[in-house]
């Protein structure tokens, strides 16, 4: 653009700077979340005097906000790095813009920042405290989709005794991020053994975060403690059994020297036990004459004496195969 100013004859033609002109190598940038991502401008004719701005998608100058922009200015190009790009905030059209004295331009480059697909819910399998003292939780969980997983989150909170009046949930923490995607049980400390706290989890695929899982309290872990009690009770019943054994023992070998415990103790116990022991005598004795008497007359039938040869334990006399019933069971009673 040229404009003539005139002073009498003379005329001076001057020259006049035009309006600057941006183009872009890119207007439509795509990226997925969580990386940098670099939108360029470029200054058409190298004007001098000209600056070069940026706005966001949100129409404000990205100066204001130096920790998420990085403005890098050459001679005729201008580069704004989006830094981290957030597939929920970054997304949408920015604006690169030039002025000089003529006037100015603004050409928009429109970013959209993809976010990864969501990953699988997550279910929680088992919530422990790890002891009685309430201070350690043992979680597992599952995952019953496929998908993409970079991590888990576990958040916990702390619910209120007072069931019902609540006005405000008391806020999700963070207990554990970054969990490694390949794991699926994790010990979390930290907890006030008076309070009452839910647990829930959720998987991550890389800005992606999930469902989270229905939430959970620690149950109280189980009471391991029985094996010990039921052992210590089966030992003092061991223990308590010798050491009656080894009394009587002791009894009955120094009968002599104190005949009055002696009786005192196996008074009427020995008489039945004698009872006991020649009850069998008295009826092997007496079987053995009916036996006798049974061969005689030929009278006993099969059916009768072959359930008893297979009660009768081997160390018997052989006549003891014919005895009679009463025999046998007393054998396998003190046996
Ligand atoms: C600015 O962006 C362009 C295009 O993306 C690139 O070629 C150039 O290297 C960038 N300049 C700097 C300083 O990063
Ligand atoms: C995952 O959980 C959300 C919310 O609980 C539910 O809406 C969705 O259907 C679940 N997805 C699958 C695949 O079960």
């Amino acid at each position: 653009m040229f404009g003539t100013v005139c002073k009498g004859l003379m005329c001076t033609v001057l020259f006049c700077p035009e309006a600057p002109v941006l183009v872009t190598q890119r207007s439509m940038v795509s990226v997925y979340e969580g990386s940098d991502v670099q939108l360029t401008c470029i200054l058409k004719a190298n004007y001098p005097a000209t600056e070069i701005t940026w706005y966001n998608n949100l129409k404000q100058h990205v100066i204001e906000t130096p920790s998420k922009y990085v403005l890098q200015h050459a001679a005729a190009w201008s580069n704004l790095t989006v830094r981290e790009t957030d597939g929920l905030r970054d997304s949408g059209q920015y604006w690169c813009s030039a002025t000089n004295a003529v006037g100015g331009t603004e050409i928009p480059i429109h970013l959209l920042v993809k976010r990864y697909p969501m990953p699988p819910n997550v279910t929680i399998n088992k919530i422990v405290y790890s002891t009685h003292q309430q201070t350690e939780v043992d979680i597992d969980w599952l995952i019953k989709t496929e998908g993409d997983i970079t991590g888990f989150i576990i958040e916990r909170r702390r619910v209120p005794a007072t069931e019902g009046k609540r006005d405000v949930d008391p806020p999700w923490l963070k207990v554990a991020v970054n969990l490694d995607p390949s794991i699926r049980t994790y010990k979390m400390g930290g907890f006030d053994p008076t309070g009452l706290y839910a647990v829930r989890i959720m998987a991550v695929n890389h800005r992606t975060v999930g469902h989270p899982s229905e939430e959970k309290r620690p149950a109280m872990p189980s009471f391991n403690a029985y094996p010990a009690v039921i052992g210590a009770a089966i030992g003092g019943m061991i223990i308590a059994a010798i050491i009656t054994v080894l009394l009587f023992m002791y009894i009955v070998r120094n009968r002599n020297n104190n005949p009055r415990l002696h009786d005192m103790l196996f008074g009427i116990r020995n008489s039945q036990s004698r009872e006991n022991i020649n009850y069998p005598e008295d009826e092997s004795v007496g079987g053995a004459e009916r036996d006798v008497s049974r061969e005689e007359h030929g009278s006993p039938g099969p059916a009768m004496t072959s359930p008893r040869a297979t009660v009768s334990p081997p160390d018997l006399p052989p006549r003891d195969d014919n005895e009679p019933v009463s025999v046998t069971i007393t054998v396998m009673a003190t046996s």
